[in-house]
């Protein structure tokens, strides 16, 4: 396999645990220069491929490529060209932002001086400054994750894995992180970055890989998925099954598509455009014609959205969570 213009290339990627297959045939082309999602629900497997494109683990079957270079019979020279960033973090707790980047640089054997202006450059790029000289135990989250990408940042990766770098921050620290991840792809690094939320891929990736169980479902960019999915919905529900009909009417007037009725759950729902437009409109309407609304508002397509088109089932995790 050879260059072309691709940072990653997987072809047919197999793992096993045992019985498990975590990854199952798993395919992925990333073009250099990009940020590509890879995006699926807990257990799918991202972290099982992001692990064997990094060299941590061995694959069973399959080949692939990370910046020309093969995984399997070249690892150490792919090590020398990309940088990752775990699911958990990695950086210590007692040192503070400005010694863990200095223990890193000298981790990477740049020499005292070399490492410390390194870490002042990060310092300065992921807008640490300010917190340098404090202990990281004192961080909030969003900072401990800009710490934590700017560590494996050092040596200027030509590739660059995130693993969820989002999961479990709040919208504030998330959007910090997305601005550090723009600034990196702006400076020529490509990024790999899975993620369970259609938002985050939506907003950071060019194209996005879908992955379902091991194997890779959809590779497409973020809109052409979120077509497929029908785009921003309006959603009403009822107090009272007989109202359905009247709502299908009412919501068919702003939709862009023909309503869809759930009897079980007493919900109407359809594709819209003008977003506040609708809501308002079917808001009012619903309200004059004296319907009995439990609930009305705008959804964007999920996650689960995508899965439930894509496979014809829900994530597991929503499976799980519907049961309990
Ligand atoms: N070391 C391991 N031993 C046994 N099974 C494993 C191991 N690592 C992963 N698995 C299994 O392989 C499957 C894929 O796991 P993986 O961690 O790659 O998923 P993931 O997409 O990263 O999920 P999450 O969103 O929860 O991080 C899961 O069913 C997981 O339980
Ligand atoms: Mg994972």
């Amino acid at each position: 396999m050879k260059d072309d213009g691709y940072a990653v290339r997987a072809e047919g990627l197999e793992k096993r645990y045992g019985e498990k297959r975590a990854l199952d045939g798993f395919d992925l082309t990333v073009r250099a220069g990009t940020v590509h999602g890879l995006l699926g629900p807990n257990g799918a497997g991202k972290t099982t491929a992001v692990r064997i494109l990094s060299t941590l683990i061995r694959l069973d079957g399959g080949r692939a490529t990370v910046a020309g270079l093969d995984v399997a019979r070249q690892a150490r020279e792919v090590r020398a060209r990309i940088g990752l960033t775990g699911q958990y973090a990695a950086v210590d707790e007692v040192l503070t932002g400005r010694q863990n980047l200095e223990m890193f640089g000298r981790l990477f054997h740049l020499g005292g001086r070399r490492a410390r202006a390194r870490a002042a450059e990060l310092l300065e790029q992921f807008d640490l400054t300010d917190a340098a000289d404090k202990g990281v135990g004192d961080y909030s989250g969003g900072m401990r994750r800009r710490l934590d990408l700017a560590a494996s940042m050092i040596l200027t990766p030509a590739v660059l894995f995130l693993d969820e770098p989002t999961t479990g921050l709040d919208p504030r620290s998330r959007g910090e992180v997305w601005e550090s991840v723009r600034a990196l792809v702006a400076g020529g690094t490509t990024v790999l970055l899975t993620t369970q939320y259609l938002e985050e891929a939506d907003r950071l990736a060019s194209r996005i890989t879908v992955i379902d169980r091991g194997r890779s479902i959809a590779d497409d960019t973020p809109d052409g998925l979120k077509n497929r999915v029908g785009g921003d919905r309006v959603e009403v529900v009822v107090a009272e099954r007989s109202d359905i009909p009247r709502v299908v009417k009412v919501v068919a007037r702003v939709a862009d598509g023909e309503p869809e009725a759930d009897e079980t759950e007493l919900r109407v729902h359809a594709p819209v455009t003008d977003r506040v437009g609708a809501l308002t409109d079917v808001a009012r309407t619903l309200q004059d014609e004296g319907v009995r609304v439990e609930d009305i508002g705008l959804r964007r397509p999920s996650l689960d959205d995508v899965f439930l088109r894509l496979t014809g089932h829900r994530t597991e995790t929503t499976e799980k969570e519907a049961a309990a």
